[in-house]
């Protein structure tokens, strides 16, 4: 059975840039052997963090919550675009990762960065790898740099330019160390079930 991936994306904004790299990414990624569902915080758009899934008794937690749930625990591994907002993180996409913990456990997740200038959301990698550690995921080592956006991918998120094609050169050595640790997670949670 393919590996189930979940690509996460958070900006709320009207005139969001980092859309194109979750494009990409997605696209990139359905051409390999993988079952990947892209997961638009925006559209899901939970209420402000009140209680997290986990609080809920079971069977009573908001649809829309148990769905995202259910696809949480049932995937093999992650991936997170993550845009800057003033050095730190954008709040759409850190709501709904809050909302879960456990269900995040024991698979392994990969960080793709971007912002309108050259540090390419570095800072807000930076904070992530932190939080999803936090969250019990295994961060892999790989990330993808992306910035200025608008000069690396098009509205269609496919590559432009120089920039572009830098992209696309550091694109498989990323998807392959994620499917390394996809593998490796997989085969250790079949040999030996999680300790909690
Ligand atoms: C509120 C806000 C704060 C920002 N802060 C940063 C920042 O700290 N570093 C940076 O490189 N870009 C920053 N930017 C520029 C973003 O990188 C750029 O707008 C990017 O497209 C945001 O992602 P989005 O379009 O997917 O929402 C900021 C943008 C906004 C709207």
């Amino acid at each position: 059975m393919s590996d189930k991936v979940l690509v996460f994306y958070g900006s709320y904004r009207s005139d969001r840039m980092g859309i194109r790299l979750a494009d990409f990414i997605v696209s990139r990624l359905r051409q390999k052997d993988l079952d990947v569902e892209f997961i638009d915080a925006k559209v899901v758009n939970l209420p402000m963090l009140d209680r997290m899934y986990k609080e809920y008794k079971p069977g009573t937690a908001p649809a829309e919550l148990e769905a995202l749930a259910q696809k949480i625990k049932a995937a093999d591994a992650f991936v997170f675009v993550v845009g800057e907002y003033n050095w730190g993180v954008q709040p759409g996409l850190k709501n709904l990762t809050d909302h879960f913990l456990e269900e995040w456990f024991w698979r392994p997740a990969a960080i793709a960065s971007y912002s309108a200038g050259r540090i390419s959301g570095a800072r807000s990698a930076t904070a992530w790898h932190g939080t999803l550690s936090e969250m019990g995921m295994i961060v892999i080592s790989s990330t993808l740099s992306v910035g200025p956006i608008g000069q690396t991918l098009g509205p269609d998120g496919e590559p432009t330019g120089d920039a572009g094609k830098g992209l696309e050169r550091a694109f498989p050595r990323f998807a392959e160390d994620l499917s390394w640790w996809t593998e490796a997670a997989k085969v250790q949670r079949a040999k030996r079930a999680p300790p909690y």
